[in-house]
């Protein structure tokens, strides 16, 4: 696949998902520029998790086509994906796009640290030393350097999260994948979380961000991207959709927000 344009660090064509009878995506197309942030927003039910899931492969789609880097699956009669995938295939392309999830599934039994370190050593197999060293200087990135030896039990949510992303950061994925990180947090603890996902999209991270936290969409995002019933409604940077949105739609979602 030499001729792909890399530029474009995710590529979706003609997405379908459905649950039984109801059409969950219906025909979904988006690209996401390497090193920009695209924030996704829409009602309830509008299929942004599914959108999501479909990204890293949790969920598989019926039909269309998803390039993530340089590794392409197509879906559809006669087609890749129509065939089970490969474990190892499919490991390998989770491997590439961290997953933050509005609740943050750590191991209760494992710290901090090891919880960082646990998929470098059984995905990437790194030796033990490599693996400490590399997510002791990722939780100083999440700034939680001081809180490496402690259980999640005694860590706040904001802690939490962090450490998550600590975690999915570890398996050097080539982009990050944000659904609702910040919604299960008391709104103290809100800020912290954003603050490191700042700091990834300054550092030029690719990034799709699932929020509800339409002030920092605005702030942190190039493109935003709006939803409703399976549908990308209306796109585009954030001073047009979130500012001046074109679509009856966005109009009323965003309307919700402006009081
Ligand atoms: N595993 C599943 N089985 C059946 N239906 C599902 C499944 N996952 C999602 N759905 C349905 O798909 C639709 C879209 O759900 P999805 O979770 O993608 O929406 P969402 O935009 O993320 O909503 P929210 O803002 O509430 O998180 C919903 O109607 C949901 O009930
Ligand atoms: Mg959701």
């Amino acid at each position: 696949m030499r001729d792909v344009n890399l530029q474009v660090m995710i590529d979706i064509q003609n997405l379908k998902k459905s649950f039984g009878d109801h059409v969950v995506l219906k025909d979904i197309s988006m690209q996401v520029t390497k090193g920009s942030v695209v924030a996704m927003i829409g009602p309830s039910g509008s299929g942004k998790s599914t959108l999501l899931r479909c990204i890293n492969l949790l969920t598989v789609p019926e039909h269309g086509s998803i390039r993530v880097g340089e590794q392409q699956f197509s879906f559809g009669a006669g087609k890749k994906g129509s065939t089970p995938l490969k474990d190892r295939e499919l490991a390998k392309f989770r491997t590439n796009t961290g997953m933050v999830f509005q609740h943050f599934n750590l191991f209760p039994h494992m710290t901090a640290l090891e919880n960082v370190m646990e998929g470098m050593l059984t995905v990437l197999r790194k030796p033990k030393v490599e693996a400490r060293a590399q997510a002791q200087a990722l939780l100083q990135k999440v700034g939680l350097a001081d809180r490496a030896d402690i259980y999640p039990q005694r860590l706040s949510g904001g802690q939490k999260q962090r450490v998550a992303i600590a975690r999915a950061l570890a398996m050097q994925p080539g982009v990050m994948l944000f659904d609702e990180a910040t919604s299960a947090l008391d709104p103290e603890l809100v800020g912290e979380v954003l603050n490191v996902i700042r700091s990834l999209a300054a550092d030029g991270m690719t990034m799709i961000l699932v929020t509800h936290e339409i002030a920092f969409a605005r702030e942190v995002a190039d493109q935003v991207v709006f939803m409703r019933d399976g549908v990308v409604v209306e796109a585009g940077p954030p001073e047009q959709v979130i500012d001046q949105p074109r679509q009856a739609a966005t109009q009323a979602f965003l309307s919700r927000f402006n009081g």
